[in-house]
């Protein structure tokens, strides 16, 4: 692959499955082969958390001090090579603390806010294949930087009614973003997380949220099922591959990657088999 592919995966809603996807999706693509960085984008901090970092807010050089100069009026300009951690299992990754959440109210004044994340990327992407980020869950100053900084979209979507409806709405606010400010954003497509497959009419739930989005986007056809070693797996700080990689929900993750690979054509990595 020449390009870096810097992917959103995001909802306006919490708890859909978006930050346990970044991860594990991230791990699947390292372990191919690809150089693979996450962004914790969340002023929850839950990503950072999540990899290894027990307290978000005690940390210098995070996501939050290289973006504060972009926002406050001070000229202390920090490299994003210089915010980039690598957890014990090898991904590299931008930490975030809760000051994210303040930064967020400040931006209105800066110049060019909705660019801020981008250029803090831009600044690194070559040395990466993926770049995921783990958004917030709400439409404000902060998904649009997440959205622009992006080529494309993975919406994270929990198979129940009130979040199949939540779908339009955020795809009218990533079409709005996009015409504004001339840029395609791709959605990938709609990934269901948490999937009770013995209780969930999979050809049902598909019809209904096509009906939702009202529009022609893809679905994944790898769901990941509802598995307590999922979760279990976030409190040890670990992926699902490591924590259980006989799981089905590692091999769900790990099919959901192949499916991507081969949709965008990035399946054959340096002329070989991924
Ligand atoms: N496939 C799954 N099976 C069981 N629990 C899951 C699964 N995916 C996520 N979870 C749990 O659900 C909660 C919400 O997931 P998370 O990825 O944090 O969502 P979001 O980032 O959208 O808020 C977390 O506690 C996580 O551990
Ligand atoms: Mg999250």
């Amino acid at each position: 692959m020449s390009e870096t592919k810097i992917i959103s995966v995001t909802n306006d809603k919490g708890g859909v499955g978006k930050t346990t996807t970044v991860h594990n999706f991230g791990y699947a693509l390292m372990k191919k082969g690809y150089r693979v960085l996450l962004v914790d984008f969340n002023a929850q901090c839950d990503l950072t958390a999540e990899l290894g970092i027990a307290e978000p807010d005690a940390e210098n050089n995070t996501l939050c001090d290289a973006m504060r100069p972009y926002i406050m009026d001070t000229d202390d300009f920090l490299e994003t090579a210089e915010c980039i951690r690598t957890n014990p299992n090898g991904l590299d990754f931008l930490p975030a603390t809760q000051e994210l959440a303040d930064l967020e109210t400040l931006m209105i004044q800066a110049y060019q806010r909705e660019m801020i994340l981008s250029s803090i990327l831009q600044e690194i992407a070559g040395q990466y294949d993926f770049i995921l980020i783990d958004c917030p869950g709400s439409l404000g100053q902060l998904m649009v930087n997440a959205l622009l900084a992006s080529n494309e979209v993975i919406l994270a979507a929990f198979p129940e009614k009130n979040s199949l409806a939540g779908l339009s709405k955020i795809m009218n606010f990533i079409d709005q973003i996009s015409r504004r400010m001339h840029r395609e954003i791709r959605v990938r497509g709609v990934l269901f997380n948490r999937v009770d497959v013995r209780e969930t009419d999979l050809n049902k739930l598909l019809t209904d949220a096509k009906a939702h989005v009202k529009r022609d986007i893809p679905f994944f056809n790898n769901w990941i099922p509802k598995r307590v070693s999922v979760a279990r797996a976030v409190e040890h700080a670990a992926s699902i591959f490591e924590y259980e990689p006989s799981s089905d929900a590692a091999i769900a993750y790990a099919k959901l990657v192949n499916e991507y690979l081969k949709w965008t054509g990035g399946e054959k990595r340096n002329g070989k088999s991924a």
